[in-house]
């Protein structure tokens, strides 16, 4: 049975009061299901059995060591495009995690992870469901590491890290889900007013890499080039010197001056 957990009262557009599970397949899964929501809705769960990645692939994370929730959100089209709830998402992890850890080199990378230290600890999935018209249905997954130990990042793991791995420290969840909750909660206010450009820019600020050699993976191609940056329809632009190409979906590796 699920329970209650009032997370904040300051909330405007996310629901203060989040729906907490132990184990659930996926809390993507749940809201994308048949069953209608209120915007703002969050599920928020200690453990996943199906857990869903970005391109197809699985998210694990052991019982009650990570933070692992999704928001329901309905959009009006006319306002931003959905693209931008990605880059939301992102920024909205980013600063709640910088009041956090006061200190730490994080950075976002293209087009929704989040790094501490240059090590994955955190990804999003955006997906939408049957939209209206004027309207987008889409629920925002996140999945944070939080206190995962660092012998849980071996062997494919090894470019991922949790909070602990990293910092030493074990984080309370509760604490981390409310900042980030209320970080996410200011930039659907910016966007409800207008402001996608803004948090498009501040994507942009907390990308350390644009301007950076890359390695782009697409699942049928590869390239290295340059990060020239992010377009309109929140593209990766990236210049191999002979070519421009707008990168829809793909996985990024920094190449540290090679
Ligand atoms: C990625 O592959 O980087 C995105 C991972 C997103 C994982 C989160 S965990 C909470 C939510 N529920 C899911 O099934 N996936 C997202």
């Amino acid at each position: 049975m699920p329970t209650e957990v009032v997370i904040d009262t300051r909330l405007k557009f996310i629901n203060p009061t989040i729906i907490h599970y132990k184990t659930i397949d996926s809390t993507n899964a749940y809201l994308l299901g048949e069953h209608s929501h209120p915007g703002g809705t969050v599920i928020w769960a200690d453990y996943q059995s199906s857990g869903q990645g970005r391109r197809g692939r699985r998210w694990q994370a052991p019982a009650e060591q990570a933070l692992l929730f999704s928001i329901y959100w309905e959009h009006d089209k006319r306002k931003a495009p959905l693209h931008i709830f990605t880059f939301l998402a992102a920024v909205g992890v980013f600063e709640g995690l910088q009041q956090v850890l006061n200190c730490g080199d994080l950075a976002l990378k293209w087009p929704n992870d989040v790094l501490l230290e240059r090590k994955k600890i955190c990804g999003i999935l955006v997906q939408s469901k049957n939209s209206h018209e004027n309207r987008y249905k889409l629920v925002i997954g996140i999945g944070v590491n939080i206190n995962q130990p660092p012998a849980f990042f071996r062997d494919d793991l090894k470019q991922a890290g949790s909070l602990f791995s990293i910092t030493g420290r074990r984080y309370d969840r509760v604490a981390v889900l409310r900042k980030i909750l209320m970080a996410i909660d200011n930039g659907l206010i910016a966007l409800d007013s207008g402001g996608a450009d803004e948090i498009l820019q501040r994507w942009k600020e907390y990308c350390p890499f644009i301007g950076c050699r890359i390695r782009v993976d697409t699942g049928e191609e590869t390239w290295d080039g340059l990060f020239e940056g992010v377009g309109a329809a929140g593209n990766l632009i990236l210049n191999d010197g002979r070519v421009r190409r707008l990168i829809h979906a793909a996985d990024v590796s920094i190449l540290n001056g090679e």
